[in-house]
């Protein structure tokens, strides 16, 4: 299970790269496939599309147990919304007796805290917002807690063309416990051609451009936006 960071190539580990050369056989979403391309040259690779998880996680350990050495990427970290999980509990639940290593990578919550200062200089939580796998009820839940916890908070899978509701009333909640100037950063794209930079507030954030390759860093009390950074103080006296 190895996590290939963001997209750019710069933002792999050493480790990941090492791994993915190492082994016969890349499997993982076709576009993630497309990121480390630089290193798949002679590999078997098996592509899938986004909703085929289960499907590309058991063919991987299908290959691995006819005797391959097999890389199954995840976007980011394999562990944080990733495929780490589904792997080693597919192992377990069907009895696929391979060695499992988890690389890990950098997650889209560091990645796109990186590119907007340092919001998460404090106690943060990451929570999803898609509801696939999750109930939205214990989603919600959560939002409800964390609001309350005064957390800074980074939202993965804020948004997609059919999902939007979950994002307004992840708002809503939030705007229960904090003002409407609380600082917002959203980093759409992260290490890609496209990838998009934006400052705004908890009041404008649904108006803002936000799609599931965003991540949505949302800020607590003390969160501010300095110039074009976002940053959340640690509490030094200057
Ligand atoms: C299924 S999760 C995968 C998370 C991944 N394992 C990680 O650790 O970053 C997909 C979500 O991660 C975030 N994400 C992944 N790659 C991103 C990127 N390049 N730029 C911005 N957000 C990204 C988005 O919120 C997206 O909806």
């Amino acid at each position: 299970m190895v996590g290939i960071g963001p997209g750019n190539r710069l933002d792999r580990t050493r480790r990941a790269e090492q791994v993915i050369a190492d082994s016969q056989v890349v499997a993982g979403y076709h576009l993630y496939l497309e990121h480390i391309a630089d290193l798949t040259a002679g590999k078997e690779l098996i592509a899938s599309g986004m909703m085929q998880e289960t499907e590309r996680c058991r063919a991987a350990l299908q290959r691995a147990t006819r005797g391959a050495v097999v890389a199954l990427v995840s976007s980011g970290d394999p562990g944080v919304y990733g495929m780490a999980g589904l792997a080693l509990e597919m192992a377990a639940a069907e009895g696929f007796d391979v060695p499992i290593e988890i690389v890990p990578g950098i997650s889209a919550a560091n990645s796109a805290a990186a590119r907007l200062g340092a919001p998460l200089m404090l106690d943060y939580a990451c929570i999803s917002l898609s509801d696939l796998l999750v109930p939205w009820e214990s989603i919600r839940t959560r939002l409800v807690a964390l609001a309350g916890a005064d957390l800074v908070v980074a939202l993965y899978n804020p948004r997609s063309k059919k999902r939007v509701r979950q994002l307004e009333e992840a708002v809503a909640i939030m705007l229960t416990h904090r003002n409407e100037s609380t600082p917002v950063g959203i980093v759409t794209a992260i290490g890609e051609a496209d990838e998009r930079i934006e400052l705004t507030t908890l009041g404008n954030l649904l108006t803002a451009e936000v799609g599931m390759r965003s991540t949505v860093i949302i800020g607590n009390s003390t969160s501010l936006h300095l110039g074009e950074r976002m940053i959340t103080p640690r509490g030094y006296q200057l």
